[in-house]
């Protein structure tokens, strides 16, 4: 079951998070789903692609959790994306997650948390590089 590879592609709208991200160092797109596609999704950190109208795709660090470093909350989809800085609220996004990294964790403070999400960045650059999805997700599910 480990080794099996995985791929889960959703789609949702970017919505505003609570600010936390850029604390962070880490801009993140928190990406609002319904229902239905949530409950689909394996939580963790995942290494994968992020594509939005106009642009090919491009290698993100998703988050699928419940942030507890923060206090917890509902769960919520944030991908940060690499090399990136702009703005993506409002933006209809899709999502692939390939490589699941870790599980999401409790860390002692955000530096802690910083640390491990450069960990996170730089094993899904080695992971991801050179492999970006060629095909529309719909094509590979005929
Ligand atoms: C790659 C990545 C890994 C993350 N890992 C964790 C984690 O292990 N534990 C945690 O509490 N939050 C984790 N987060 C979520 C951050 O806590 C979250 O991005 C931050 O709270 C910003 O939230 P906001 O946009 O709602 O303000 C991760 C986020 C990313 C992008």
């Amino acid at each position: 079951m480990a080794d099996r590879p995985t791929e889960v592609c959703i789609a949702g709208r970017v919505v505003h998070g609570r600010g936390c991200g850029r604390e962070l160092g880490f801009r993140t797109a928190n990406v609002e789903l319904d229902a239905g596609a949530a409950a689909e999704l394996t939580e963790g950190v995942w290494a994968g692609w992020i594509r939005w109208p106009g642009q090919t795709w491009r290698e993100a660090v998703i988050n699928v959790g419940h942030r507890p470093t923060f206090g917890g909350g509902s769960l919520s989809v944030e991908a940060h994306v690499l090399e990136f800085s702009g703005d993506l609220y409002g933006t209809d996004v899709e999502l692939r997650l390939v490589h699941r990294l870790r599980n999401e964790r409790r860390f002692a403070d955000r530096e802690a948390l910083s640390r491990q999400i450069r960990i996170d960045v730089a094993r899904a650059r080695a992971l991801l590089r050179g492999r970006a999805p060629t095909r529309q997700p719909t094509e590979e599910q005929q």
